[in-house]
């Protein structure tokens, strides 16, 4: 399956793709870990892009396609795959259809994880997460076995650098303005399928399950 996950910071789509990632074998592209990895190894691209991740703004477009342009080669990616935070703006999504058509594949489900604001502070400023695997937990919702530390390797967690009250508030405005059109646009194409993403984490993975098989 080829599946695209949208939705507001904070809506769950690094929580549930995982376990989709798991049922369905895909490979799981997000622009957003990748990003954060280029700007820990202070990479070219990390470069370009720290500055604007830090203030809760998208990213140029350019960059981002790029990435994912790369990584749609990756053997691991050709039977299906789960984009997680891609494509954020209609041109993104139109760069998508034309990487996709050279390809000769096409996206089958957008699930989005629709949710109220109002709910996405507590998540965003509780999260922790393991950097190298891209685990994550939340004090109250999900917490570790040990305070700040992973589960698996016992290594420490870390929290976002954009994960504060006040950057949230310009991430949701990136994604009402930019992203929620993204959304029209697969609507038009038949392929949307929204989740209840403000229940708790198995129920929109049975919801995921229901809406894949
Ligand atoms: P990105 O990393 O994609 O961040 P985001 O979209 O803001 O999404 P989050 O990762 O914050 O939310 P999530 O839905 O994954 O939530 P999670 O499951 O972790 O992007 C970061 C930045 O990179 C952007 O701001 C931009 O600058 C740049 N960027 C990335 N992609 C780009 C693109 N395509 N174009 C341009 N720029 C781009 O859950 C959050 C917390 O809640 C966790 O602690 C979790 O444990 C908890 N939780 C999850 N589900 C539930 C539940 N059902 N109930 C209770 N708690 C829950
Ligand atoms: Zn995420
Ligand atoms: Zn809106």
């Amino acid at each position: 399956k080829r599946l695209i996950l949208v939705g507001p910071p904070g809506s769950g789509k690094g929580t549930q793709s995982p376990i989709i990632k798991d049922e369905f074998c895909l490979c799981h592209l997000a622009t957003g870990d990748m990003l954060r990895a280029a700007v820990a190894a202070k990479s070219p691209l990390g470069v370009k892009a720290k500055e604007a991740m830090e203030k809760g703004e998208l990213v140029s477009d350019d960059l981002v396609v790029g990435i994912i342009d790369d990584a749609l080669n990756k053997p691991s990616c050709q039977k299906g795959f789960i984009l997680d935070g891609f494509p954020r703006t209609v041109v993104q999504a139109q760069k998508l259809d034309e990487m996709l058509e050279k390809r000769g594949v096409k996206v089958d489900k957008v699930l989005n994880f629709a949710i109220d604001d109002a709910i996405l502070e507590e998540r965003i400023t509780g999260r922790w997460i393991h950097p190298s695997s891209g685990r994550t937990y939340h004090t109250k919702f999900a917490p570790p076995k040990v305070p700040g530390v992973d589960d698996v390797t016992g290594e420490p967690l870390i929290q976002r650098k954009d994960d504060t009250a006040a950057v949230l508030k310009s991430r949701l405005e990136a994604f009402h303005k930019q992203t929620e059109p993204v959304i029209d646009y697969y609507k038009k194409k038949g392929i949307v399928a929204n989740l209840p993403a403000e229940k708790p984490p198995p129920e929109v993975t049975s919801e995921v399950k229901k809406v894949l098989s």
